[in-house]
């Protein structure tokens, strides 16, 4: 699996953790930064990331900001993209097994980097359930049309 990350500069440190983590566990991923902690606009870093999520140049997305809210919403605007912003393992579960969401934000002001760990591991273990659950996917996917 090949994940690609960024963040704001709300979200570097934990973008640091979940590298870390990635490297931990074996996982491919590329960071498409920021590399300082100088103030930048989120939008400018779900773009990267999103497009190549969507493009399939990379099977799923993480993505974080302060709340992780900005940074959501403008990954929702790429065609294919389903982005949960997730601060729970159930949730991180679910979404998985419901939405086949292709990119997870978290913020860095919202959780601490143990949770923000825990639900990375779950959501990168977890597979999309299909059966009833397709044709909702299918139907997210006509409004974007
Ligand atoms: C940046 O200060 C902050 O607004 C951003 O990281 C994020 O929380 C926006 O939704």
């Amino acid at each position: 699996m090949k994940i690609a990350i960024s963040s704001d500069h709300g979200g570097n440190n934990l973008r640091r953790e979940i590298m870390n983590l990635l490297t931990e566990l074996n996982i491919e991923f590329t960071d498409f930064g920021p590399q300082t902690n100088d103030s930048v606009d989120y939008p400018d870093y779900a773009k990267p990331v999103a497009e190549r999520v969507a493009s399939g140049e990379f099977d799923r997305g993480i993505l974080i900001c302060g709340t992780g809210i900005g940074i959501s919403i403008a990954a929702n605007k790429f065609k294919g993209i389903r982005c949960a912003l997730v601060h729970d393992v159930f949730s991180a579960k679910a979404t998985r097994c419901h939405n086949d969401s292709n990119i997870l934000a978290m913020g860095e002001r919202v959780i601490g980097p143990g949770l923000a760990q825990e639900i990375v591991k779950t959501w990168l273990n977890t597979d999309f359930e299909g059966g009833r659950h397709e044709k909702r996917i299918q139907k997210i996917a006509e409004l974007e049309n």
